[in-house]
């Protein structure tokens, strides 16, 4: 039934990788409050065209200074930024940057949209240790369509501590953004705008470009992968020519470095997750490595090409040995939230009256929407349930780094890559029950916790805890 594909696409390999160019601050003031300099930037949310099938209409995006994914903010820990979103789209628009303990009026809040010809700045105290971050659209209801029309992108925190590692870097550090779109017959973009359920595509695209290609050299690679789709999961591996799998060693999370690399053949990453990983191509001069997916490949042939990823063309040279080491066999001491027995809390992510819900509520059910009052700077153990039959709810708590202490009900364990690890999403699959521990710091405010299915969280999987001084 060919209405479901989007129209045919062969040109698997065919096109270059874009890699986003980095963001220029504007201007740098002297914060007279903290003393330090504080940097200035602009975005301007527009309008653009991509012409995704070389024959038919270009597909209209909206995305931050006309591109998608918008440009890679690239931060050093301890300088603050105060960061301008421009909206010149015909939507309203709110701004969350995930990964980081913003304070809660820059936190991307849902209601707090910023409509068409406004604009609102957003302050980033950049004071976490060095992270994969993402900066994407949070408006209530809207999320799922924004995100997908273009409002995602990068934004990555170096601290000293990681460079000093030898971790390749530079041209040899890459951001991957996998996503997942689908085309009408003219060649534009569809819309998920009405979906209710799920909306996974059948074309997969790597930082915008389907099925692109990347030419690297025969050495080491630092990949920072991000699950950008709004309903598409992957198990992603690397494939040989001939067939074999390539190795890889996992160094990083949503939150920064693990604890040391865990060598696997295999990455299960679900929307909204940072994994970072090192690749070696040193074995592979002159031939092509291929990143495919083997998760959610449905049978149905309008999703036949969803097995593929991207290729990496191997050359025959390197330009600089630098950063070509292993990975220390130690990256850092993750600061895990001590440990403790018992739950605190219990939430259950179930379908209730035909909405998405959490324990029964939903985000526009204002007056019952704050399911928690965690007292700052406690530690506590949320238990998340996934009461929904069939479907899989990757679960993203703002604010906190939470650890993963276990995974049960289901068909999964905590993974060996989760366990060591500090995560901010955590995929709660079929059945299953996870039990995160943060500490709820470092301020205090009302944050939001959702499902990062887009389509579910505009749907309402949506809810709300307050942190304060007063315990409850
Ligand atoms: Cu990546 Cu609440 O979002
Ligand atoms: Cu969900």
């Amino acid at each position: 039934d060919d209405d479901w594909l989007s129209p045919v696409y062969k040109d698997f390999y065919k096109y270059p990788l874009p890699i986003p160019k980095d963001k220029e601050k504007k201007a740098s003031y002297y914060n007279t409050t903290t003393g330090q300099t504080i940097d200035y930037y602009e975005v301007e949310v527009k309008e653009f065209e991509q012409q995704i099938y070389r024959n038919l209409k270009p597909a209209k995006l909206i995305g931050y200074d006309g591109m998608s994914p918008g440009p890679t903010f690239r931060m050093e820990k301890g300088r603050e930024a105060v960061v301008r979103f421009v909206n010149r789209s015909p939507k309203p628009l709110s701004v969350h940057l995930h990964g980081s303990y913003s304070r809660a009026p820059f936190d991307g809040w849902a209601e707090d949209v910023t409509n068409p010809g406004q604009y609102k700045d957003y302050y980033y105290p950049n004071k976490q240790s060095a992270r994969t971050l993402w900066y994407h659209d949070h408006a209530e209801h809207i999320t799922a369509e924004n995100a997908y029309f273009g409002q995602a992108g990068f934004y990555i925190l170096h601290d000293p501590a990681e460079d000093a590692l030898g971790l390749p870097n530079g041209t040899y550090d890459v951001p991957l953004a996998l996503s997942s779109k689908r085309y009408n017959r003219d060649g534009t973009l569809f819309s998920p705008a009405s979906e209710t359920n799920t909306f996974e595509g059948d074309v997969i695209h790597v930082n915008g470009e389907p099925w692109p290609y990347f030419e690297v050299e025969p050495r080491k690679y630092r990949f920072r992968l991000l699950d950008s789709s709004i309903s598409r999961q992957f198990k992603l591996y690397l494939q040989a020519d001939g067939g074999a799998k390539v190795p890889f060693q996992i160094i990083a999370s949503d939150t920064g470095l693990l604890t040391k690399p865990v060598q696997s053949d295999n990455l299960e990453i679900a929307m909204a997750e940072r994994w970072e990983i090192i690749v070696d191509f040193s074995a592979y001069a002159g031939k092509n490595v291929t990143l495919r997916n083997n998760r959610d490949v449905q049978k149905d042939e309008d999703y036949n090409s969803t097995d593929k990823v991207m290729r990496f063309v191997v050359g025959r040279t390197v330009t600089s040995t630098e950063n070509n080491q292993n990975p220390p066999s130690s990256l850092r001491t993750v600061p895990f939230p001590p440990r403790k027995s018992g739950v605190d809390r219990t939430f259950r992510f179930e379908k209730s009256n035909s909405k998405w819900t959490i324990n029964g509520v939903t985000f526009s059910d204002v007056n019952n929407r704050i399911l928690a009052k965690p007292e700052r700077g406690k530690v506590e153990v949320w238990q998340l349930e996934n009461n929904s039959g069939g479907w899989s709810h990757p679960v993203h708590i703002h604010l906190v780094d939470f650890q993963i202490i276990s995974r049960s009900g289901g068909k999964r364990s905590v993974l060996p890559y989760e366990k060591e690890a500090l995560k901010d999403v955590v995929l709660l699959g079929e059945n299953e029950k996870v039990q995160v521990i943060a500490r709820y710091a470092p301020w205090d405010g009302v944050y939001m916790f959702h499902c990062h299915n887009l389509i579910h969280e505009d749907h309402d999987m949506m809810a709300a805890f307050n942190v304060s001084a007063l315990s409850n």
